[in-house]
């Protein structure tokens, strides 16, 4: 299928302020966009009868995708190959002579969105690349069977928060809640350089769950009441609530058995140097972590996140999307 027109698309990381792993079992979550980190996909028509390609330089590789070949143990199709299948289904168009190249800001499996963002920016340019733009509501349900290929039982907290682009309060099955955030506040997510799949992680607490409903159900309840203060809590800009707040849920993910010595480490750096509370972020046993600062405090934050070990820190200001500002740092 011959392609008219070169397209470019991008998607956003993003940050779980409140409510992982509880989220999967029916609780709800905050999560937030976090602009510093994106995936760009820049899509370019290729000779005729080439096909389709996707041209991933960071990682060295480049998958031709055909509508029937469909390995789904293979980690880089999924992430790669497989959003653009189910592009093209939900396009109902023949194969496009097409090559998508793929740059990415965010690490992968590291709590951050990485495969959802991956998703929406492939089927975005894909779509924009044959004048068949998606709208974010076509969107997310798309990029919502990507995520199940790689997690089995996602919430679909990642794919909302990153196709929408704006903070969200999520319940599964539910109709997206936006929500406001009355004062910005800083955050600092440090990136404890292990990756962790977070199909594991949430397949590991499913177990505890089935083996202890009790305990288990208990805390998912507990962590839902936090979620449920904390978005009390940013809504009327009563930010010295979140603190304890993340403590909190972090303890809890902790009995979830989804922290590890590194994201301990962190935490503990990061609350000794000043923050307000601190947390891991996302699926947990790696990726990121993230603390609530004062802004002055940041900088030494950020240091003493470095000094224990993080291998990045983003400085982050969470606001109401039409006033961002993000910086690496
Ligand atoms: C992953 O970013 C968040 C989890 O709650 C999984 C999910 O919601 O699908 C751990």
């Amino acid at each position: 299928m011959a392609v008219t027109k070169p397209a470019q698309a991008s998607a956003p990381g993003k940050i779980i302020l409140f409510g992982e792993h509880a989220v999967v079992h029916g609780q709800p979550a905050i999560a937030v966009p976090l602009n510093a980190v994106q995936v760009t996909v820049t899509a370019d028509p290729a000779s005729p009868g080439s096909g389709l390609s996707v041209h991933a330089p960071d990682v060295g590789h480049t998958l031709r995708v055909t509508p029937d070949h469909d390995p789904a143990d293979d980690p880089l199709h999924n992430a790669l190959g497989y959003p653009l299948q189910v592009a093209l289904r939900a396009l109902d168009v023949p194969v496009p002579d097409l090559v998508l190249t793929v740059r990415s800001t965010i690490p992968i499996a590291s709590g951050l969105g990485s495969g959802a963002a991956l998703a929406a920016a492939l089927i975005r340019a894909l779509g924009s690349a044959l004048d068949c733009p998606f709208d974010n509501e076509t969107l997310n349900p798309l990029v919502y069977e990507v995520e199940k290929r790689h997690h089995g039982t996602p919430s679909g907290i990642d794919n909302t928060v990153i196709v929408t682009n704006q903070p969200v309060y999520f319940v599964k099955d539910q109709p997206i809640q936006p929500f406001t955030i009355a004062r910005p506040f800083t955050l600092l997510v440090a990136d404890t350089g292990r990756s962790s799949p977070t199909h594991i992680t949430v397949g590991d607490v499913r177990k505890l769950f089935e083996a202890e409903p009790d305990r288990i159900g208990a805390i998912f309840t507990h962590i839902g009441s936090l979620v449920d203060i904390a978005r009390w809590a940013i809504e009327s800009g009563t930010i010295g609530v979140l603190g304890p707040l993340m403590d909190t849920n972090h303890a809890l993910l902790r009995d979830l058995t989804v922290s590890s010595d590194e994201l301990e480490r962190l935490c503990h750096a990061a609350r000794q140097a000043g923050a307000w509370g601190a947390k891991l972020s996302g699926g947990g046993r790696g990726g990121n972590m993230i603390a609530l600062a004062d802004p002055a405090q940041a900088k030494p934050i950020a240091e003493a996140l470095r000094q224990a070990g993080a291998v990045n820190v983003i400085t982050t200001v969470v606001t109401s999307p039409e006033d961002t500002d993000q910086t690496p740092g």
